[in-house]
């Protein structure tokens, strides 16, 4: 390979670095931030961030379980509503306002809460041969001393393993009394469509955790987004932009009609492209780039048959 050749590859490489790293801000932005409002207020002498009162009819009552399909932006959301939320910033009164955890496998409620108490610093769990109990009494005193007022857990359908003895139960009604102590966290749950249908089975009596969804992108609402993120990504690789009629529609249906898979196609498209050397952005490269991700036959491609829409990608 040439040195020119190796600095274009150089230069393609953080062309496509930028687009990954790059986050659009959109309605849904708004959106979850107005929630993420709702689940927190100001101490009665308006200083500190405090969950909500969780004993208001009204109001959010501390649960949110941000859901939607794999892909669909769910844990980008929740991050950036967090990283960008002024009053949740660490300070010296709260140093940890916000803890994120991914559930972990096995999920227990030990195992859970463990996770937690590393994310909080807590370094003395090797020592301990703690129970569940002692751990999230534990977890309480950490939030109590850090500031924390949101606990943010992610992959959340992961609680409910199939076939194995789910200690769903027992988390849930943990986070429960966490959430309804004096002084306690607002939680957030992220997780596929399945987990608001376990919640509400588990939970039923309660309904303690609205629902934040993020729907499947619908071509006729959503295409001059479509159409807008398309632009913006062959503006940032200078790339121009392509033109087929029904791109749009297969972009949708390549994505399995979510944000996040959609957006990913693009770039994967550009990247080629660029590797090409290549200054417009064709249907071909989304086909090449589909055949990188799906391994599929011709006739599966969404981006190449005519008869794309009965295409089933499960
Ligand atoms: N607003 C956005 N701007 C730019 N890229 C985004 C945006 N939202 C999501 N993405 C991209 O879409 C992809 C999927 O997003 P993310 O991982 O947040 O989805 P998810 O719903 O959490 O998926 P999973 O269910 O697999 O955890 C990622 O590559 C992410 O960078
Ligand atoms: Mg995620």
């Amino acid at each position: 390979m040439t040195t020119s050749e190796l600095q274009d590859r150089g230069m393609i490489r953080e062309i496509v670095a930028g687009m990954r790293s790059k986050y659009i801000t959109l309605e849904r932005d708004r959106k979850i931030r107005e929630r993420l409002d709702r689940l927190l207020s100001m101490d009665a002498n308006g200083n500190s961030l405090i969950a909500a009162d969780d004993s208001r009819a009204d109001g959010e009552r501390r649960g949110l379980a941000v859901v939607g399909g794999a892909g669909s932006g769910k844990t980008s959301l929740i991050n950036k509503a967090v990283d960008n939320h002024p009053d949740l910033q660490p300070s010296s009164a709260a140093p940890i306002p916000v803890v994120r955890v991914t559930v972990p496998n096995p999920a227990t409620s030990k195992s859970l809460a463990f996770e937690v108490l590393k994310k909080t610093g807590y370094t003395e769990l090797a020592k301990k041969r703690a129970t569940a109990w002692d751990a999230w009494n534990d977890v309480r005193v950490r939030f109590k001393l850090l500031g924390t007022v949101l606990l943010v857990i992610d992959e959340a359908q992961d609680m409910f393993p199939r076939g194995s003895k789910s200690e769903a139960h027992d988390i849930l009604r943990t986070l429960k009394t966490l959430m309804q102590d004096e002084g306690g966290v607002a939680v957030v749950l992220c997780g596929i469509e399945t987990l608001f249908e376990r919640l509400s089975v588990d939970f039923q009596a309660d309904r303690r955790f609205k629902k934040f969804e993020l729907g499947p992108v619908n071509v006729t609402a959503d295409g001059k987004l479509l159409r807008g993120l398309v632009s913006t990504y062959c503006d940032m690789a200078e790339v121009a932009r392509p033109e087929p009629a029904d791109l749009i529609e297969r972009l949708a249906h390549a994505g399995r009609y979510r944000l996040g898979l959609c957006i990913e196609q693009i770039i994967a498209a550009i990247e080629i492209a660029l590797m090409r050397g290549d200054k417009t952005l064709e249907i071909q490269h989304f086909a090449e780039a589909f055949f990188e991700q799906e391994a599929c036959e011709v006739g599966r491609n969404v981006f190449l048959s005519p008869r794309w829409s009965k295409i089933d990608l499960g």
